[in-house]
């Protein structure tokens, strides 16, 4: 992971399904504990069919699966001996996680699990009463942080012993109470496995979320997510989804800066990926499959190129210049640029473009100061490209000596 697992699919499933509101229905649209809680005996997903989720997820190039084992309604998605809210008590009565992890390991894709800190069903969860928590102190309530977290560890010895090989731990919403044990236990069970931010103290990755990222590069290890719905993250009736624009200039940003990446689908109550999401997956994954090598590419902090709305990528003397989103025009400058590159490619489609010196104006206060030789390259479909992130393969001699620090590429007209 991280180096070759870099692409995830996040998949948020529970009961809230059922209703296909919001994973956080109880919190957002005030649904009452007693009444979400029936959603329980509701949930028989009789078209879940691991297979073809995984299917799904290696044909659009992922590499791994995060699946919500429990959400902040505290519904568990696997046979916990620790709690009757789980999914063995729904009609279906199948550990649907079992039945993923089994799947995961027999198609060879990474798995990695989601676990929410908040829990709204748990008798010993402190409710705040504040941002992720539901506006309401249930009958039997008996607040204990103790007794929740023995109640966490035990979940998670279930959760890293039954379950096959996971490779990484997303844990959501940080408590505030700090506490190495947990993430101690979860290393001890599954050596080797990397841990969120969100949990009990700081891990080893980062995780911003949506389209928050800023600069060139990532400190440490990140792992980005969107939804590729609009509103939620679990299955949502009225979903506004995501264009591939948007979503693909998300991921082309946050993998050209070093990011993993997970994109989250929400199957419905029946167990199905809505088509809509699945054909978002499958054209997304085109992408990313014909950009791929750029996106593995080391993140290079050329100021010039975030300052023109680029990031750029290199592996050894072939620079990988991202365009986070489409190009305006057909072509482009690089100026103070010392040699030509030997070959210029639009990844997305395979396009060779042309490439030349040609002379443009350098202005100085609105007066013609001089001319100056630019490195045109010309020949991007745009308009064939206008809905994805466009990325260009320049190929150098050598690249270390082909640029300083005052180069500049412009897709900019010139004045
Ligand atoms: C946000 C959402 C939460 C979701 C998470 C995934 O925090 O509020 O429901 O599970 O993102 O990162």
């Amino acid at each position: 992971m991280f180096k070759t697992k870099r692409l995830g699919m996040f998949i948020h499933w529970g009961i809230y399904a059922v209703n296909g509101l919001h994973e956080q229905e109880q919190w957002r649209y005030s649904v009452y504990y007693k009444d979400y809680q029936k959603n329980m005996l509701l949930f028989n997903p009789t078209d879940y069919n691991p297979k073809e989720w995984v299917s799904i997820a290696k044909d659009a190039g992922f590499d791994y699966i995060t699946f919500t084992t429990k959400h902040h309604d505290g519904f568990c998605m696997w046979d916990t001996k620790y709690s009757d809210y789980k999914i063995t008590n729904t009609p279906y009565g199948k550990d649907v996680l079992k039945m993923l992890s089994d799947e995961c390991e027999k198609q060879d894709i990474g798995l990695s699990l989601y676990y929410s800190v908040p829990d709204w069903h748990h008798k010993n969860y402190q409710n705040t009463v504040g941002h992720h928590e539901i506006n309401e102190v249930k009958d039997g309530d008996e607040p204990s942080e103790a007794l929740y977290i023995e109640y966490v560890k035990n979940q998670l010895q279930e959760l890293l012993t039954g379950y096959g090989k996971i490779q990484s731990f997303f844990w959501d919403i940080p408590p505030k109470t700090r506490d190495t044990s947990l993430n101690e236990l979860i290393r001890s069970l599954q050596p080797g496995i990397y841990i969120n931010n969100r949990g009990y103290d700081d891990g080893d990755f980062s995780t911003p979320e949506r389209m928050s990222a800023d600069g060139a590069s990532f400190d440490g290890l990140c792992e980005a997510c969107d939804s590729i719905g609009k509103e939620s993250w679990g299955f949502r009736k009225t979903e506004d989804y995501h264009s591939k624009l948007y979503l693909t200039s998300s991921i082309d940003r946050y993998m050209a800066m070093g990011a993993n990446f997970v994109l989250n689908v929400g199957p419905d109550e029946k167990g199905n990926i809505p088509e809509k999401a699945k054909s978002i997956v499958s054209s997304v994954g085109n992408w990313y499959k014909n950009v791929k090598e750029a996106l593995f590419a080391e993140p290079v902090k050329y100021e010039w190129a975030s300052k023109n709305g680029f990031l750029a990528t290199r592996k050894t003397n072939t620079l990988y210049l991202h365009f986070l989103a489409s190009p305006d025009a057909d072509g482009f400058f690089i100026r103070e640029i010392k040699t030509l590159p030997k070959n210029a490619t639009v990844l997305n489609d395979g396009t060779s473009l042309s490439i030349f010196w040609d002379k443009i104006p350098r202005l100085f206060n609105g007066h013609k100061e001089s001319m100056i030789d630019v490195c045109h390259i010309h020949g991007i479909d745009a308009d064939k490209l206008s809905s994805e992130a466009v990325i260009i393969k320049l190929e150098f001699e050598n690249l270390d000596t082909a640029f300083d620090e005052t180069t500049i590429v412009d897709s900019q007209r010139i004045l």
